[in-house]
């Protein structure tokens, strides 16, 4: 990875784009820790940047391009946390400014526009790492930590149900659940697994009492590559007895079986004793501190944009599946988005690097060989 900043004693200064809910959040993340410091806030609409500094009585420069406002304020990394369609133009823009960029998850609304940030972040030569959050509960880790000692993994299943009344984009969208939230669970699938999905089977449909347009309730299974089958059950308009946000997990493996709910201490028989649980910031604290540990010592972290597309995959092929009712297996779907990637690109040298892949199996060596550890 090229782009690392050397071992500093300084908090980074970072410029953050997007400042509307989730931006929020952002900053105060971004306030609250001490290696990173924040210049800038980027939005089109120049008066909510203005209004939101004000409210975290904050003195850092306002603008609606990122560019600008990094060179105007000194930032050198970016937070962004643009609604999906927006996260193309702002790390181009970023990246090609040589700043390097945390991005909020998904990537992309489609896997070609993802495939097009992948080959860009190459030809920029910067790091663009993808805020895949729910991977940083330090209870996950510990449960990863106990599924490794349970031996080989046969089957993962995820219960997800609650009943939030958002309001907004999510109340209009076609797979609100499958494309807004199960992104998290197939994400920490993957983590806990150690592996890549090959197929899935999905259904999806919208119970009559949903207050969604779309389908609010989705049950998938996937093949990993490993051989292991991951179930994920959900709805998003499920009154009482609600799931945690991660979900309801079981890991059923090889010399036993481990349980969470979530939030507390995962439970196991067929091991001695539970690992310890990593001291360490969660959520998007710990995407943070992840993307500037990676920026200091030039390390390639996880859910860098060629490893996460594999996430993006799982619920592009499920959509699909649910819309089809056919399995769909992923590597084709990479392979034909990849063909529409290289097809539909407008930025030359973009273009070309794509074609320098030949094929996804680029996404799969950087992938395997970068996350392993
Ligand atoms: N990790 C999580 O759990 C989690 C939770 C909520 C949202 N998110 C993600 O965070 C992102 C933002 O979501 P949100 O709910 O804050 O959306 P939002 O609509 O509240 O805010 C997005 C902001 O981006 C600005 N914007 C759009 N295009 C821009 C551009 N080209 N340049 C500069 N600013 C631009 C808009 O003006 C708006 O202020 C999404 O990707 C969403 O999926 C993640």
């Amino acid at each position: 990875m090229t782009g690392a900043l050397s071992e500093s004693p300084e908090p980074l200064p970072v410029v953050l784009v997007g400042a509307g809910n989730m931006g929020r959040h952002w900053i105060r993340t971004i306030e609250s820790t001490p290696e990173v410091r924040l210049v800038g806030i980027v939005d089109l609409d120049l008066d909510l940047a203005a209004r939101v500094a004000q409210d975290e009585a904050l003195d850092v420069a306002i603008g609606s391009s990122v560019s600008e406002v990094a060179a105007r304020s000194g930032g050198a990394a970016v937070v962004n946390v643009t609604v999906p369609a927006a996260h193309r133009p702002v790390n181009e823009e970023a990246l090609f400014a040589g700043l390097p960029v945390l991005c909020e998850k998904p990537i992309a609304p489609t896997l070609v526009d993802a495939l097009q940030q992948a080959a860009l972040a190459e030809v920029a030569g910067g790091l663009l790492m993808v805020s895949q959050s729910r991977r940083y509960f330090t209870e996950l880790v510990r449960l990863r930590a106990i599924a490794d000692r349970l031996g080989r993994v046969g089957a993962i299943t995820t219960e997800f149900y609650k009943a939030p009344h958002f309001g907004g984009f999510r109340d209009r969208m076609e797979q609100p659940l499958l494309v807004d939230m199960a992104i998290h669970q197939f994400d920490m699938a993957r983590y806990l697994l150690r592996a890549d999905p090959v197929s899935v089977s999905c259904s999806s449909w919208n119970p009559a009492w949903s207050w969604y347009d779309g389908d609010a309730s989705a049950a998938a299974t996937f093949e990993f590559d490993d051989g292991a089958r991951y179930s994920f059950t959900g709805s998003w308009c499920a009154p009482g007895r609600e799931t945690s946000w991660n979900g309801a997990w079981r890991i059923s493996a090889e010399h036993g079986t481990a349980v969470w709910d979530g939030d507390g201490v995962p439970e196991a028989d067929g091991i001695d004793s539970l690992p310890e649980a990593p001291d360490g910031p969660e959520e998007i604290a710990g995407s943070l501190a992840e993307f500037v540990r990676s920026l200091r010592s030039g390390e390639v972290p996880q859910n860098e944009i060629h490893e996460n597309i594999h996430s993006l995959a799982m619920v592009e092929a499920a959509v699909l599946s649910a819309r089809t009712g056919e399995r769909v297996d992923i590597a084709q779907l990479l392979e034909l988005r990849y063909a529409e990637a290289v097809r539909t690109e407008r930025r030359t040298d973009v273009r070309e690097r794509l074609e320098q892949w030949g094929s996804v199996a680029r996404l799969r060596l950087r992938g395997a060989a970068e996350v392993a550890s």
